[in-house]
Protein backbone atom coordinates (compact mmCIF):
# COMPACT_ATOMS: atom_id res chain seq x y z
CA UNK A 1 0.00 0.00 0.00
CA UNK A 2 1.28 3.57 -0.73
CA UNK A 3 1.98 5.46 2.35
CA UNK A 4 1.46 9.01 -0.10
CA UNK A 5 -1.41 11.11 -1.65
CA UNK A 6 -1.69 11.28 -5.46
CA UNK A 7 -1.01 14.96 -4.98
CA UNK A 8 1.86 14.26 -2.60
CA UNK A 9 3.37 11.94 -6.12
CA UNK A 10 3.50 15.24 -7.90
CA UNK A 11 6.16 17.44 -5.37
CA UNK A 12 9.23 15.84 -6.91
CA UNK A 13 8.84 17.54 -10.21
CA UNK A 14 9.17 21.07 -9.19
CA UNK A 15 9.62 22.33 -12.92
CA UNK A 16 6.22 20.89 -14.31
CA UNK A 17 3.78 21.66 -11.60
CA UNK A 18 0.53 21.47 -12.86
CA UNK A 19 1.22 18.29 -14.59
CA UNK A 20 0.38 15.31 -13.20
CA UNK A 21 3.18 12.53 -14.03
CA UNK A 22 2.33 9.38 -15.81
CA UNK A 23 1.66 6.11 -13.43
CA UNK A 24 1.40 8.66 -9.89
CA UNK A 25 -1.72 6.45 -9.18
CA UNK A 26 -0.03 3.17 -9.44
CA UNK A 27 1.61 2.29 -5.89
CA UNK A 28 5.07 1.96 -6.22
CA UNK A 29 5.88 -1.37 -5.93
CA UNK A 30 4.06 -1.85 -9.70
CA UNK A 31 4.83 1.59 -11.19
CA UNK A 32 7.51 1.48 -14.40
CA UNK A 33 11.06 2.27 -12.86
CA UNK A 34 11.57 5.41 -15.08
CA UNK A 35 8.39 6.88 -13.49
CA UNK A 36 9.34 5.62 -9.91
CA UNK A 37 12.46 7.88 -10.93
CA UNK A 38 10.87 10.99 -12.42
CA UNK A 39 8.29 10.96 -8.77
CA UNK A 40 11.75 11.70 -7.23
CA UNK A 41 12.25 14.57 -9.28
CA UNK A 42 14.34 13.13 -12.10
CA UNK A 43 14.61 14.61 -15.16
CA UNK A 44 17.25 12.69 -17.48
CA UNK A 45 15.14 9.18 -17.74
CA UNK A 46 17.49 7.52 -20.43
CA UNK A 47 20.63 5.26 -19.28
CA UNK A 48 23.69 7.19 -19.55
CA UNK A 49 22.00 10.89 -18.70
CA UNK A 50 22.43 13.86 -21.23
CA UNK A 51 26.00 13.81 -22.08
CA UNK A 52 25.63 10.73 -24.50
CA UNK A 53 22.29 12.88 -25.77
CA UNK A 54 24.81 15.71 -25.84
CA UNK A 55 27.20 13.58 -28.48
CA UNK A 56 24.43 12.14 -30.22
CA UNK A 57 22.82 15.62 -30.95
CA UNK A 58 26.26 17.25 -31.68
CA UNK A 59 26.37 14.55 -34.65
CA UNK A 60 22.39 15.46 -36.15
CA UNK A 61 21.49 19.06 -38.24
CA UNK A 62 18.05 20.05 -36.33
CA UNK A 63 18.12 23.93 -37.20
CA UNK A 64 15.73 24.62 -39.79
CA UNK A 65 14.73 20.59 -40.17
CA UNK A 66 11.83 18.99 -39.34
CA UNK A 67 12.23 17.33 -36.31
CA UNK A 68 10.26 14.59 -34.81
CA UNK A 69 10.81 12.50 -31.52
CA UNK A 70 9.86 9.47 -30.19
CA UNK A 71 8.61 9.10 -26.41
CA UNK A 72 9.65 12.39 -25.21
CA UNK A 73 9.13 11.64 -21.30
CA UNK A 74 9.57 14.93 -19.28
CA UNK A 75 11.05 16.61 -22.01
CA UNK A 76 14.20 17.58 -21.39
CA UNK A 77 15.64 16.18 -25.04
CA UNK A 78 12.58 18.40 -26.30
CA UNK A 79 14.00 21.75 -24.83
CA UNK A 80 17.74 20.87 -26.66
CA UNK A 81 16.05 20.13 -29.86
CA UNK A 82 14.14 23.36 -29.59
CA UNK A 83 17.06 24.81 -28.53
CA UNK A 84 18.79 23.97 -31.77
CA UNK A 85 15.59 25.95 -33.73
CA UNK A 86 14.06 23.27 -35.96
CA UNK A 87 11.60 24.47 -38.49
CA UNK A 88 8.87 22.22 -37.25
CA UNK A 89 8.54 19.56 -33.76
CA UNK A 90 6.03 16.67 -33.50
CA UNK A 91 6.49 14.73 -30.45
CA UNK A 92 4.43 11.23 -30.28
CA UNK A 93 4.21 9.60 -26.93
CA UNK A 94 1.90 6.86 -25.81
CA UNK A 95 1.35 8.38 -22.73
CA UNK A 96 -1.20 11.38 -22.56
CA UNK A 97 0.25 12.96 -19.72
CA UNK A 98 3.33 12.64 -21.46
CA UNK A 99 1.47 15.07 -24.46
CA UNK A 100 0.05 17.36 -22.00
CA UNK A 101 4.13 18.30 -20.96
CA UNK A 102 5.51 18.23 -24.06
CA UNK A 103 3.16 20.68 -26.17
CA UNK A 104 3.72 23.85 -24.25
CA UNK A 105 7.47 23.56 -24.63
CA UNK A 106 7.07 23.71 -28.42
CA UNK A 107 4.25 25.70 -29.04
CA UNK A 108 7.26 28.36 -30.00
CA UNK A 109 7.73 26.53 -33.53
CA UNK A 110 4.00 25.78 -33.84
CA UNK A 111 4.83 22.18 -32.82
CA UNK A 112 2.57 19.75 -31.55
CA UNK A 113 2.91 16.06 -29.33
CA UNK A 114 0.15 13.41 -30.36
CA UNK A 115 -0.57 10.56 -28.56
CA UNK A 116 0.35 7.28 -30.31
CA UNK A 117 1.78 4.20 -30.14
CA UNK A 118 5.96 5.04 -31.86
CA UNK A 119 4.94 2.18 -34.03
CA UNK A 120 2.36 3.52 -36.17
CA UNK A 121 1.72 7.37 -35.68
CA UNK A 122 -0.30 8.32 -37.77
CA UNK A 123 1.96 10.96 -39.77
CA UNK A 124 2.42 11.71 -43.18
CA UNK A 125 5.45 9.24 -45.22
CA UNK A 126 8.78 11.60 -45.61
CA UNK A 127 7.52 14.16 -43.16
CA UNK A 128 10.40 14.27 -40.95
CA UNK A 129 14.59 15.13 -41.63
CA UNK A 130 15.03 14.16 -38.10
CA UNK A 131 13.56 11.54 -35.95
CA UNK A 132 14.97 10.86 -32.39
CA UNK A 133 14.13 8.54 -29.70
CA UNK A 134 15.79 7.60 -26.51
CA UNK A 135 15.06 4.94 -23.91
CA UNK A 136 12.28 3.66 -25.32
CA UNK A 137 12.98 1.17 -28.31
CA UNK A 138 15.29 -1.07 -25.43
CA UNK A 139 11.39 -1.41 -23.65
CA UNK A 140 10.02 -3.21 -26.79
CA UNK A 141 10.14 -6.64 -27.92
CA UNK A 142 11.64 -7.61 -31.07
CA UNK A 143 9.00 -7.61 -33.26
CA UNK A 144 8.21 -3.83 -31.20
CA UNK A 145 11.69 -2.36 -31.92
CA UNK A 146 11.41 -3.50 -35.54
CA UNK A 147 8.04 -1.62 -35.94
CA UNK A 148 9.20 1.24 -34.12
CA UNK A 149 12.58 1.04 -36.57
CA UNK A 150 10.18 0.97 -39.31
CA UNK A 151 7.86 3.87 -38.71
CA UNK A 152 11.05 5.92 -38.23
CA UNK A 153 12.31 5.07 -41.82
CA UNK A 154 8.55 5.50 -43.15
CA UNK A 155 8.26 9.09 -41.52
CA UNK A 156 12.02 10.18 -42.42
CA UNK A 157 12.52 12.10 -46.52
CA UNK A 158 15.62 10.23 -47.90
CA UNK A 159 18.62 11.17 -46.44
CA UNK A 160 17.17 12.36 -42.95
CA UNK A 161 18.89 10.95 -40.00
CA UNK A 162 17.79 8.81 -37.25
CA UNK A 163 19.13 9.30 -33.35
CA UNK A 164 18.99 6.70 -30.96
CA UNK A 165 20.04 6.79 -26.95
CA UNK A 166 19.45 2.94 -25.73
CA UNK A 167 20.45 0.85 -23.25
CA UNK A 168 23.60 -1.83 -24.54
CA UNK A 169 25.30 -4.68 -23.87
CA UNK A 170 28.72 -5.12 -23.56
CA UNK A 171 30.96 -7.24 -24.98
CA UNK A 172 29.37 -7.95 -28.24
CA UNK A 173 30.37 -11.32 -27.51
CA UNK A 174 28.36 -11.19 -23.85
CA UNK A 175 27.52 -14.78 -23.21
CA UNK A 176 23.60 -15.58 -23.97
CA UNK A 177 23.61 -16.77 -20.63
CA UNK A 178 24.74 -13.62 -18.71
CA UNK A 179 22.09 -11.73 -21.64
CA UNK A 180 19.07 -13.46 -19.87
CA UNK A 181 19.84 -13.32 -16.92
CA UNK A 182 20.46 -9.29 -17.28
CA UNK A 183 17.02 -9.51 -18.92
CA UNK A 184 15.46 -11.11 -15.98
CA UNK A 185 16.55 -8.85 -13.25
CA UNK A 186 16.27 -5.79 -15.13
CA UNK A 187 12.53 -6.81 -15.98
CA UNK A 188 12.16 -7.16 -11.79
CA UNK A 189 13.88 -4.19 -11.06
CA UNK A 190 12.13 -2.38 -13.41
CA UNK A 191 8.81 -3.32 -14.25
CA UNK A 192 9.60 -3.61 -17.81
CA UNK A 193 10.59 -6.10 -19.87
CA UNK A 194 13.70 -4.81 -20.89
CA UNK A 195 15.72 -6.31 -23.73
CA UNK A 196 19.24 -3.97 -23.85
CA UNK A 197 21.10 -5.67 -27.16
CA UNK A 198 24.63 -5.00 -27.96
CA UNK A 199 26.23 -2.30 -29.69
CA UNK A 200 26.15 -5.13 -32.96
CA UNK A 201 23.09 -6.23 -32.33
CA UNK A 202 21.74 -2.51 -32.58
CA UNK A 203 23.58 -1.81 -35.69
CA UNK A 204 22.36 -4.86 -37.48
CA UNK A 205 18.65 -4.11 -36.59
CA UNK A 206 19.60 -0.44 -37.51
CA UNK A 207 21.15 -1.73 -41.21
CA UNK A 208 18.32 -4.42 -41.82
CA UNK A 209 15.80 -1.61 -41.36
CA UNK A 210 17.41 0.41 -44.50
CA UNK A 211 19.70 2.75 -42.59
CA UNK A 212 23.58 3.36 -42.52
CA UNK A 213 25.13 3.69 -39.40
CA UNK A 214 26.78 6.81 -39.50
CA UNK A 215 28.27 7.47 -35.86
CA UNK A 216 28.12 5.38 -32.50
CA UNK A 217 28.82 6.31 -29.01
CA UNK A 218 28.52 4.36 -25.72
CA UNK A 219 29.29 5.44 -21.98
CA UNK A 220 28.92 3.00 -18.86
CA UNK A 221 25.57 2.91 -17.57
CA UNK A 222 25.24 6.14 -15.28
CA UNK A 223 21.49 6.30 -14.69
CA UNK A 224 21.69 6.38 -10.48
CA UNK A 225 25.45 7.63 -10.39
CA UNK A 226 26.08 10.83 -8.17
CA UNK A 227 28.31 12.45 -10.34
CA UNK A 228 26.09 11.97 -13.37
CA UNK A 229 23.40 12.98 -11.56
CA UNK A 230 24.77 15.99 -10.44
CA UNK A 231 25.47 16.80 -14.22
CA UNK A 232 22.41 16.64 -14.95
CA UNK A 233 20.25 17.11 -12.49
CA UNK A 234 22.15 20.36 -11.01
CA UNK A 235 22.66 20.34 -7.27
CA UNK A 236 19.64 21.38 -6.05
CA UNK A 237 17.91 18.70 -8.03
CA UNK A 238 19.87 16.00 -6.74
CA UNK A 239 19.02 17.27 -3.21
CA UNK A 240 15.38 16.95 -4.19
CA UNK A 241 15.72 13.54 -4.90
CA UNK A 242 17.45 12.71 -1.81
CA UNK A 243 15.17 14.05 0.08
CA UNK A 244 12.36 12.32 -1.71
CA UNK A 245 14.06 8.94 -1.26
CA UNK A 246 14.53 9.53 2.33
CA UNK A 247 10.97 10.50 2.79
CA UNK A 248 9.36 7.94 0.40
CA UNK A 249 9.89 4.84 1.95
CA UNK A 250 8.34 2.91 -1.11
CA UNK A 251 9.98 4.86 -3.98
CA UNK A 252 13.11 4.15 -2.09
CA UNK A 253 12.65 0.42 -1.96
CA UNK A 254 12.10 0.41 -6.14
CA UNK A 255 15.28 2.41 -6.38
CA UNK A 256 17.95 0.19 -4.65
CA UNK A 257 16.30 -2.75 -6.43
CA UNK A 258 17.27 -0.84 -9.51
CA UNK A 259 21.04 0.28 -8.02
CA UNK A 260 21.38 -3.35 -7.41
CA UNK A 261 20.36 -4.84 -10.95
CA UNK A 262 23.01 -2.17 -12.48
CA UNK A 263 26.03 -2.52 -9.57
CA UNK A 264 25.53 -6.36 -10.32
CA UNK A 265 26.27 -6.31 -13.90
CA UNK A 266 28.67 -3.43 -13.84
CA UNK A 267 30.42 -3.05 -16.92
CA UNK A 268 27.94 -5.70 -19.18
CA UNK A 269 25.22 -2.73 -18.65
CA UNK A 270 25.74 0.35 -20.84
CA UNK A 271 24.36 3.36 -22.64
CA UNK A 272 24.71 3.42 -26.52
CA UNK A 273 23.74 5.74 -29.08
CA UNK A 274 23.58 5.58 -32.88
CA UNK A 275 23.00 8.24 -35.52
CA UNK A 276 21.83 6.35 -38.53
CA UNK A 277 20.67 7.84 -42.39
CA UNK A 278 17.80 6.83 -44.38
CA UNK A 279 18.96 5.15 -47.48
C1 LIG B 1 12.20 5.81 -20.04
S1 LIG B 1 11.09 7.04 -20.62
C2 LIG B 1 12.22 7.99 -21.61
C3 LIG B 1 11.77 9.40 -21.77
C4 LIG B 1 12.76 10.33 -22.50
N1 LIG B 1 12.97 9.89 -23.88
C5 LIG B 1 14.09 10.38 -21.78
O1 LIG B 1 15.03 9.77 -22.27
O2 LIG B 1 14.19 11.03 -20.73
C6 LIG B 1 10.16 6.13 -21.79
C7 LIG B 1 9.09 6.92 -22.57
O3 LIG B 1 8.69 6.13 -23.69
C8 LIG B 1 7.30 6.22 -23.89
N2 LIG B 1 6.97 5.04 -24.72
C9 LIG B 1 7.30 3.76 -24.45
N3 LIG B 1 6.91 2.96 -25.45
C10 LIG B 1 6.32 3.75 -26.39
C11 LIG B 1 5.73 3.52 -27.66
N4 LIG B 1 5.65 2.28 -28.16
N5 LIG B 1 5.23 4.55 -28.33
C12 LIG B 1 5.30 5.81 -27.83
N6 LIG B 1 5.85 6.11 -26.63
C13 LIG B 1 6.36 5.09 -25.91
C14 LIG B 1 6.78 6.25 -22.47
O4 LIG B 1 5.45 6.74 -22.39
C15 LIG B 1 7.80 7.20 -21.82
O5 LIG B 1 7.45 8.54 -22.00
Amino acid sequence: MSEHTKDERTAGAADIPSVRLPQADRDAEHMQGHWVLAQLGKHVLRPVGERLTKRMLAQVTIAGRRAVEFAPGLGRTTRLIMEAGPASYVGVDRDERVVDIIRPLVASVGGTCVQADAAQTGLPDSSADVVIGEAMLTMQSERGKRAIIGEAHRLLAPGGLYAIHEMGLAPDDLDESVKDAIRKDLARAIKVNARPLTEAEWRELLESAGFDVLWSGSEPMALLKMRRNLADEGVAGVLRIMRNVLTHRDLRARVMQMRRVFNTYGDALTGVAFVARRR
